[in-house]
């Protein structure tokens, strides 16, 4: 087997127990990993880690809320306690609220769309990187397209998006010569419970109707996950997906124009195809 499969490699997958994480999780067990499974729902990691082992893998279940600080020593320190190492932690859980900044009644749906999707990688890295840092190991942030090309009326998720992508492009300086590496993920649209589980400014699910915003683009969360494990394995710096990356460029040259364009081109029809099949 090839130096750089994951066989017998020991990785942490924050949000796994569903989308992008239960995909990578498939694909990672499928090369032999040793999986350490976190997210909320329990049953969801039990059934997530069987499948695991029968595609030969490891795979533990360790439910975890990552806007808790003390869950995530937890879920590095148990990782470790049982596999003896940690070679890749990947921050992928995440959740979304669709809402104008103005229309929240309070900040506090805000604040835990911060508290999971950045200060969970946040804590979770903090734990895991004296592991890391034994085994030159790998970490991985699963951030956003919005990180690098923001949309109106998710402004909690692009802040949570661009922090995680600053954090990462700091700490990746800070761990030169390391031998650790760190690749931030800026997927486009995924067809995954994401957009269903996505929060209005009340905090109700979308349900099915938040995948109606779904273009041609939108990939399957395993080709989603065969990316993510291909810019691990060659510790990418940052992979931006399509169509992404021409905005950006874009974006360096012409701000306002690229603004005007993601408005017109981008958010409305999306607003208006979320509308339309709602009558
Ligand atoms: N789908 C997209 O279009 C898209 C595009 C760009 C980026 N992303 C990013 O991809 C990542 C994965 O999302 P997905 O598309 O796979 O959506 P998903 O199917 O909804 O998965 C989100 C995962 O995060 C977990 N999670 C949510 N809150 C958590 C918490 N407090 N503690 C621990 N785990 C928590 C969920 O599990 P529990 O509910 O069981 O806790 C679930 O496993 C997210 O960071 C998202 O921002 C997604």
């Amino acid at each position: 087997m090839p130096a750089d499969r994951f066989s017998r490699k020991v990785v942490v997958i924050t949000g796994a127990s569903s989308g992008i994480g239960e995909a990578l999780a498939l694909r990672l067990a499928s090369e032999g990993a040793w999986l350490a499974l976190a997210a909320r729902r329990a049953e969801r990691l039990d059934a997530l880690a069987a499948v695991c082992k029968e595609r030969g893998g490891r795979a533990l279940p360790l439910p975890a809320d990552v806007a808790d600080e003390a869950a995530c020593r937890d879920l590095v320190a148990r990782t470790v306690s049982e596999y003896g190492r940690l070679d890749m932690l990947v921050n992928n859980a995440g959740i979304t609220v669709a809402s104008l900044f103005s229309e929240l009644p309070d900040l506090t749906l805000f604040r835990r769309v911060i508290d999971v999707n950045f200060l969970g990688a946040v804590s979770c890295t903090y734990n895991a990187l004296p592991h890391l840092k034994q085994v030159a190991g790998r970490l991985v942030n699963v951030a956003s397209l919005g990180a690098v090309l923001p949309i109106p009326a998710n402004t909690s998720y692009i802040a949570s998006k661009h922090a995680m992508l600053g954090f990462s492009d700091s700490l990746r300086m800070e761990l030169s010569g390391s031998g650790v590496s760190v690749t931030v993920i800026c997927p486009y649209w995924v067809v995954t419970e994401f957009h269903e589980n996505m929060m209005d400014g009340q905090g109700r699910p979308r349900g099915v109707a938040g995948r109606r915003i779904y273009t041609r683009r939108t990939m399957t969360a395993d080709q989603c996950a065969r990316i993510l494990v291909e810019a691990a394995r060659k510790r990418k710096r940052q992979v931006v997906m399509a169509p992404g990356r021409l905005a950006q460029l874009g974006r360096l040259v012409a701000p306002a124009l690229i603004d005007r364009v993601i408005i017109k081109a981008f958010f409305r029809p999306a607003v208006r195809r979320a509308q339309a099949q709602k009558q």
